[in-house]
């Protein structure tokens, strides 16, 4: 049986148990990470922390915790070789429903998990993803990490009804992000365009990375919104997150991108990312 964290100890998944008054269950009021696990090692985790507490701190949420040694005792503990560990924070239990927050003293539910899954030997890598694009009618403040899924989640079932692998959203034609990814393009030109960081998008630990190795690959880089239709017209596409780490987009609403097949700076980035982070984590972890 897989152990768990919650709230200080280490226990069976099954006997886990949350208060069905806990703010997360009730009003989504908790954030959380994903962090990858290669060959048995956290990825990028200092950056997982740094932006968890930044989501923490947006929020007003008093939680501190050896978030490290939580995330390498569930991977030791689970045997995890390859998949990810999940940790969420919530503002804690209340027992009288009410939108108010309770007192700042009020103790934080906080869990974490180890699930087992393939991100290396990923399929999509080599077929890469189709993709449709949607509105995107989430709340004005995606650069924190909150558990507030549901709107990613019903654009991932349209993503399935339509047969593609998933919905790139877009404010006003812009694209924002992917439902739970970075989205980026390589334009005719060679330059790779990737949304700013700000309010409309979650600032992805794996898009610093990402961006590091383009530099590295003398790729020019324009931090700027893209339109839905110089995404349809670019060279290149993909997407970068924790799970998918670093993804070709193939199709975007039916139109080939390129010439349909994932693009070589894309294999490229993957490999120099894939590396590059296995390099780092054999050394901080
Ligand atoms: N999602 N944008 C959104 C909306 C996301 O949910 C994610 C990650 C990203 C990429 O961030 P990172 O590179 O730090 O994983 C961008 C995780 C994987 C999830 O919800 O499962």
């Amino acid at each position: 049986m897989e152990t768990v964290y919650l709230n200080g100890e280490y226990v069976s998944g099954s006997a886990a148990k949350i208060s069905v008054f806990d703010r997360g269950v009730l009003f989504s009021d908790a954030v959380y990470e994903v962090i990858s696990v290669i060959d048995g090692r956290l990825i990028d985790m200092q950056r997982h922390i740094a932006r968890l507490e930044r989501s923490l701190g947006e929020l007003s949420i008093n939680a501190s915790a050896d978030w490290s040694t939580i995330a390498q005792n569930l991977v030791t503990e689970n045997d995890l070789q390859e998949g990810v560990v999940y940790l969420q924070v919530s503002r804690g239990v209340m027992e009288e429903r009410d939108y108010r927050w309770p007192a700042p003293d009020t103790a934080p539910t906080i869990f974490a998990f180890a699930q087992s899954r393939a991100l290396i030997a990923n399929p999509l890598a080599d077929r890469g993803m189709k993709i449709i694009t949607r509105p995107d009618l989430r709340w004005q403040r995606c650069d924190i990490k909150t558990t507030q899924l549901l709107y990613a989640s019903l654009m991932k079932m349209e993503a399935m009804a339509a047969g593609v692998d998933d919905v790139w959203m877009a404010r006003d034609d812009w694209i924002t992000e992917g439902t739970s990814q970075n989205a980026h393009i390589i334009t005719q030109d060679g330059v790779l365009i990737s949304h700013q960081l700000d309010r409309r998008i979650l600032p992805g630990v794996t898009r610093i990375e990402m961006l590091d190795q383009a530099k590295a690959m003398e790729l020019t880089i324009e931090e700027r919104a893209f339109s839905i239709d110089e995404a349809k017209q670019a060279a290149e596409a993909f997407v970068t997150s924790s799970t998918l780490l670093v993804m070709p987009v193939v199709e975007i609403d039916g139109h080939k991108v390129g010439d349909g097949q994932p693009g070589t700076r894309t294999g490229k980035i993957r490999q120099n990312y894939l590396a590059a982070v296995q390099r780092a984590s054999s050394t901080t972890n």
